[in-house]
């Protein structure tokens, strides 16, 4: 697989099959990973990666509480800007009504909504979850440093035939993290990530999110015009 065909073929996958990935492919995904680049090669990204019993553990402590939601404990950051200004306000609006819509959720069905939310808080039933923390001390740079790496192994996964999800909602169950983690006082969870053999039949992954064309967000400078075109 070239790395335009693992980019193509990244999808956030809520859905897998009950398939473990083993040691060695999990550890070869990250190897690769660590080789993100980063400002000033500060490297500002720590990891946990759960499965089996320390997974399911993590995962049976949080499901009793799941009538906390959709705020569990509190976010540790703040994930959007609030208010959230147009254009990006309709794309997150729109991309969770094609979630809901995928799987045949009305918008007023609450329950329905959050049963679904709630399957971030297990994984979607992917066998390895990872969690992706930062020292509070980083600031933007280093954070989009992180989410190079992210990026940089969710891509390997694919190279691995495995799929991913990004997942900021981890944050809503900041404390139970840091705790069963043993995360040191000055780092801070940013997300976790789903890994696993996608199921790719699920109606859950049967839709795919829009993106807006090359010209809607890039201004070209110095570049010959276009045919059909007029400089500007
Ligand atoms: C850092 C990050 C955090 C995300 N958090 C969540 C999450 O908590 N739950 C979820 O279902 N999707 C989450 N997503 C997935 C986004 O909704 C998804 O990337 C976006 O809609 C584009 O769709 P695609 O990944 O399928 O291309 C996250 C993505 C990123 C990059």
């Amino acid at each position: 697989m070239n790395v335009t065909e693992a980019v193509r073929s990244r999808l956030s996958c809520r859905a897998f099959l009950d398939k473990p990935v083993p040691e060695e492919i999990v550890r070869e995904i990250i190897d690769a990973a660590r080789f993100a680049p980063s400002g000033g090669n500060l490297q500002p990204w720590h990891l946990h990666v759960l499965t089996g019993e320390p997974l399911a553990d993590l995962l049976g402590r949080i499901a009793p509480r799941f009538d906390l939601l959709p705020k569990g404990e509190g976010a540790e950051y703040q994930i959007y800007p609030h208010p959230l200004a147009e254009p990006y306000h309709a794309r997150r609006f729109k991309c969770g009504a094609d979630l809901y819509a995928a799987l045949g959720i009305p918008r007023e069905d609450k329950p329905g909504r959050y049963r679904q939310f709630a399957r971030n808080f297990a994984f979607f039933g992917a066998p390895v979850g990872l969690f992706v923390s930062i020292d509070k001390s980083m600031g933007p740079p280093q954070w989009s440093d992180v989410g190079m790496f992210v990026q940089t192994l969710m891509l390997v996964a694919r190279d691995h035939g495995l799929h991913t999800c990004a997942q900021e909602a981890w944050t809503f169950w900041h404390k139970t993290l840091n705790e069963r983690l043993d995360l040191p006082e000055d780092r801070l969870v940013f997300c976790g990530i789903a890994l696993g053999y996608g199921d790719m039949d699920a109606p859950v992954n049967g839709w795919r999110t829009e993106r807006a064309e090359v010209d809607d967000f890039t201004a070209f400078h110095g570049f010959q015009p276009r045919t059909g075109q007029s400089p500007t």
